[in-house]
């Protein structure tokens, strides 16, 4: 497929901030398929892997000389993907002060550790434009003017342009909305919310009503699958064209909720319910046993309900209500040219919940 990554790039080799985090863990795939060695860094270790190809650093990036210290011991970095996010409530703002430090301490051990640094790539996101405030200016384009609202993205774009201005090395980033995946173990993740609420609606013998607002029932969306956004990064840190740029990346596919519901409701055999709207980080309070029921019956290698499912992450998604197509004009103009049809990719993300046992 075109967009899809270069060839004949064996000799790279990446450094991934945030190795563990929802924009990583593909990224992590498609690097190592295209040939390279890839470092990821963060405090917790992953999953172990016995590819040879593939080390993990264990360092808090918040503490400078630790981070110094881990990244002495990554040889040979070209290109350092910047996937790291500070911890963050749902709903609430995100601290400048953190993620800003944690970005610098990654860029400055990099300078005293990656002498052949050539690309410096920095997931941002949507939320650049304000859309989780207020309804944003749409379709978001990247040169939007910045929205008055402090946001950590700015502040570390603004290091990262002030940084390259004096290197050798180039940047980009990437601004995806809600980033979607099969994700074990991830309950803040918008299929396992999809598939846990759908699984309560049978267990409970109701339609599968939307627990959203009907504002975001109707409203216009595009998303990112989180493949479609390791292989947009892969072309982003190695073409030409997208030296010191940033674009927006989703699926370039739009959707409403009220299109995908049928599809949905008939994945779990369910009669399509009407709008009605929850508070559900409350409405799941005493919702335990029901989906005790669920786990036993199906037979899943899921336990707790809270670690199906995150459900102060599903108020935020279905109270998202006013429009948020994305203009996704200048990385196609510029070479990349994937696409996801997002209805069909968030029903085969079921189908693999399914098969793996951790949803009905
Ligand atoms: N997920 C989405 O839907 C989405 C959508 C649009 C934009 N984005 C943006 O994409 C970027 C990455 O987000 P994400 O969702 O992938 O993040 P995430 O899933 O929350 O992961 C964050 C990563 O950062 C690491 N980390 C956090 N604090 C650390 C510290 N002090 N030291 C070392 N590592 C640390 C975490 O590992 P440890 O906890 O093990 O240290 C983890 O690997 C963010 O800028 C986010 O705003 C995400």
């Amino acid at each position: 497929m075109s967009g899809t990554p270069h060839a004949g790039l064996a000799a790279k080799t990446a450094l991934i901030a945030g190795a563990t985090g929802a924009t990583a863990k593909r990224l992590v795939e498609v690097l190592l398929d295209a040939g390279w060695r890839v470092v990821g860094i963060s405090r917790r270790a992953p999953a172990a892997s016995n590819n040879p190809r593939l080390k993990h650093l264990r360092a808090d990036l918040l503490d400078a000389a630790g981070c110094a210290r881990a990244l002495a011991a990554a040889d040979g970095v070209t290109h350092l993907f910047y996937t790291a996010r500070a911890a963050f409530g749902e709903g609430g703002v995100e601290s400048i002060e953190d993620n800003v430090a944690m970005l610098r301490n990654v860029l400055d051990a990099a300078d005293a550790a990656a002498p052949r640094l050539e690309h410096v790539h920095l997931v941002e996101g949507q939320k650049w434009y304000d859309v989780h405030v207020r309804p944003a200016r749409t379709p978001t384009r990247e040169d939007d003017p910045r929205p008055r609202q402090a946001n950590f993205y700015y502040d570390q774009e603004d290091l990262l342009r002030e940084r390259q201005a004096k290197r050798d090395w180039s940047w980009s980033a990437s601004r995806p909305h809600m980033v979607y995946d099969f994700a074990p173990g991830r309950s803040r993740n918008v299929v396992s919310v999809i598939g846990a609420w759908a699984a309560l609606c049978a267990e409970l013998g109701t339609p599968l009503d939307f627990p959203g607002t009907p504002g975001c029932f109707s409203a216009l969306m595009e998303f990112t699958d989180a493949t479609q956004l390791a292989r947009a990064m892969l072309w982003m840190a190695t073409s030409e064209q997208a030296k010191n740029q940033a674009y927006n990346l989703t699926d370039s596919c739009q959707f409403r909720w009220r299109w995908l519901w049928p599809r949905i409701a008939a994945h779990f055999s369910l009669q399509v319910g009407k709008v009605r709207p929850l508070r559900l980080a409350q409405w799941m309070h005493d919702k335990e046993p029901a989906w005790q029921r669920i786990v036993k019956r199906h037979g899943l290698a899921q336990d707790a309900l809270r670690d199906a499912a995150s459900w102060p992450f599903a108020d935020f998604l279905w109270g998202l209500d006013s429009d948020l197509p994305t203009d996704t004009t200048r990385i196609r103009r510029h070479g990349f040219h994937g696409v996801v049809d997002t209805t069909e990719q968030i029903l085969a993300h079921l189908r693999r919940y399914r098969e793996a046992r951790l949803l009905p």
